[in-house]
């Protein structure tokens, strides 16, 4: 029986712990030992690493976050402790190792596997959608449906009120949430850092749109913008003529129970990256593009600057 190990790395998503689910059952099927390594990389310098059953992954399928924690890890970047973290893989003869993150992470473990040989598959996980070479990352359609029962509760509350509301999605430099969620809710505007924008012009349609009658106006900005929301907000009170607020979405749209796509996406990528490993790949991603699944090398993933589909682009224009 070979050993294979899973660990968690940077931002959550809901949709981790379905995936872990699958890792530990379909592990079993395929004859291989599941272990857990927690808390990302920081657990594999420590070695807190513990062999899975089905009893760890019974009822998580319906939770966000990750069971196994997950981590920012500094000491990873470092040789030494790579040197560690091998020492304590074959401490417990595991020699495949799937990661749940973002390119960051794919980009340490090319390194790991280049200096140690441990033969890995990554599986996108994060909700800014923004990994080169793959058209969906695990967590993504969760945060989305956060954000649309969050803009479509505000959206009440500015209506009521007469206001305009700039609401704030995460992302980092990716727009991806912002975008989707703007063309999704119908929101007056969308702010993204890859579409540069002059407020000033806006100001005469929305002025007007108020003499004609609008009670209200939503505002997705994305928090990679040049400016702070409340920035935004200023200008619909100074220029527009309409009391504003802001509402910055945050950890909200990390957390929550993960939805049936990401669920069923989850089983998805734990197949492939089970199957992909025992089939002889050696350092790849599992990527999900044009409705297929395919394995990329690091380079084709890590390296290369994600844009945003250019389809989705031309909608918001
Ligand atoms: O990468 C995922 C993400 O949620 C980003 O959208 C956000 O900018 C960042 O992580 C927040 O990081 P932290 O959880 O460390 O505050």
């Amino acid at each position: 029986m070979k050993n294979i190990a899973i660990l968690c790395s940077g931002g959550d998503v809901s949709g981790m712990n379905p995936a872990l689910k699958h890792f530990v059952e379909y592990s079993l099927q395929k004859n291989l030992k599941p272990f857990f390594i927690y808390d990302g990389f920081e657990g594999l310098i420590d070695d807190d690493i513990k062999e899975a059953s089905y009893c760890d992954v019974a009822g998580i399928i319906t939770r966000g976050g990750t069971k196994i924690g997950s981590a920012r890890s500094t000491r990873f970047m470092q040789k030494e402790f790579r040197e560690i973290a091998k020492q304590n893989l074959d401490k417990h003869s595991i020699d495949m190792l799937i990661v749940l993150g973002g390119d960051g992470s794919f980009r340490g473990l090319d390194i790991f596997y280049k200096e140690h040989g441990v033969k890995f598959c990554g599986i996108p996980s994060t909700i800014d959608n923004d990994i080169n070479g793959t058209d969906y990352s695990l967590g993504v359609d969760t945060a989305l449906n956060i954000i649309k029962t969050s803009i479509d509760a505000i959206r009440d509350t500015a209506s009521s009120f007469k206001r305009a509301f700039v609401i704030e999605t995460m992302g980092r430099d990716c727009g991806y949430l912002a975008l989707v969620s703007h063309l999704t809710s119908g929101s007056e505007l969308c702010l993204i850092p890859e579409i540069d924008y002059d407020l000033k012009s806006y100001e005469e349609n929305f002025k007007t749109q108020i003499e004609n009658g609008r009670r209200y106006f939503i505002a997705i900005v994305s928090e990679g913008i040049k400016q702070d929301s409340q920035e935004i907000a200023d200008w619909f009170e100074n220029k527009i003529g309409i009391e504003s607020r802001v509402s910055i979405l945050g950890h909200i749209q990390r957390g929550g129970n993960p939805s049936i796509y990401d669920r069923l996406m989850a089983y998805k990528f734990i197949t492939h990256a089970i199957d992909g490993l025992l089939q002889g790949k050696k350092e790849s991603v599992v990527c999900y593009t044009k409705s297929d699944f395919t394995y990329k090398s690091i380079n084709e993933v890590a390296n290369i600057p994600n844009k945003l589909d250019s389809q989705l682009l031309s909608l918001i224009k």
